[in-house]
């Protein structure tokens, strides 16, 4: 079975997302498993300038010639596809979204009907069915912060004519959870241990549980706690960075 992982941060290997994402991704080998981890920020992906040149000139090519293609053939040979990005602005980060917009080429202009929805169906004749899932990070502690990308993600899912939704990982306050690692080591851990077993879940059960998806979410601190060491923090980088 192939994993291929995207990290749509551009702070990479350098972001709370890599290490959560490859959390994952250590689970999902331990259970047999190839796994690939694409860094969206080092890849050349050009703007999708909406020519729909793909469709109607040469259907399936895009006009720019770029990492796209690379990304295009990893994408049909995944079985699960982990879109692993931050919350930016309420949504996914602009790397993660030009590349997302350039799937298009890979979709036909003709419509279908699927489940009473118009769709467009993939080029040729492959159906392959590819589990996609959301693995998000984010610094606000609220939950509900994820809403907007885990109904884009349920949406591309249901958009992409072989694509089925398989859940999401997310992680509130990202940056905070890796501060207080040194302070409450057991309950950090108990929320990557979550990440590891999804990824054993994912390979050998094709889906994630609730539990899992919860316990990733668990809660460290309160509100005021947060916003209280939140901004005592920033005050001491803002004096730090002038000094
Ligand atoms: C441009 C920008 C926009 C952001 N927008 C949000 C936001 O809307 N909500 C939120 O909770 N965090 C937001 N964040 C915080 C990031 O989600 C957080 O720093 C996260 O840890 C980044 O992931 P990374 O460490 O993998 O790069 C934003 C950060 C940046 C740089």
């Amino acid at each position: 079975m192939n994993v291929l992982a995207f990290n749509g941060s551009p702070r990479m290997k350098k972001g709370v997302t890599d290490s959560l994402v490859q959390t994952f991704l250590d689970g999902a080998e331990s259970a047999g498993a190839q796994t690939e981890t694409v860094y969206v920020a080092k890849q050349k992906i050009k703007y999708c300038v909406g020519c729909f040149k793909c469709w109607f000139k040469h259907p399936g090519k895009c006009i720019h010639d770029d990492d796209m293609l690379m990304i295009r053939k990893k994408i049909k040979a995944a079985d699960i596809i982990v879109f692993g990005c931050p919350v930016y602005f309420d949504g996914f980060t602009a790397q993660m979204k030009t590349m997302l917009d350039r799937l298009i080429a890979g979709g036909s202009p003709f419509i279908e009907n699927r489940d009473g929805h118009a769709r467009h169906p993939s080029h040729g004749k492959e159906r392959k069915v590819r589990k996609m899932l959301l693995i998000s990070t984010c610094g606000f502690g609220e939950r509900d912060n994820f809403d907007p990308m885990i109904h884009h993600m349920q949406a591309i899912a249901r958009n992409f004519a072989t694509g089925e939704y398989m859940g999401a990982l997310v992680r509130p306050m990202g940056q905070t959870m890796e501060m207080l690692e040194p302070e409450k080591p057991e309950a950090v851990k108990a929320i990557r241990d979550a990440f590891y077993k999804a990824g054993v879940e994912a390979v050998t059960l094709g889906r994630i549980s609730d539990e899992l998806q919860d316990a990733v979410a668990a809660p460290l601190i309160s509100f005021e706690e947060f916003v209280q060491r939140s901004n005592a923090l920033f005050k001491d980088l803002i004096a730090q960075n002038q000094a």
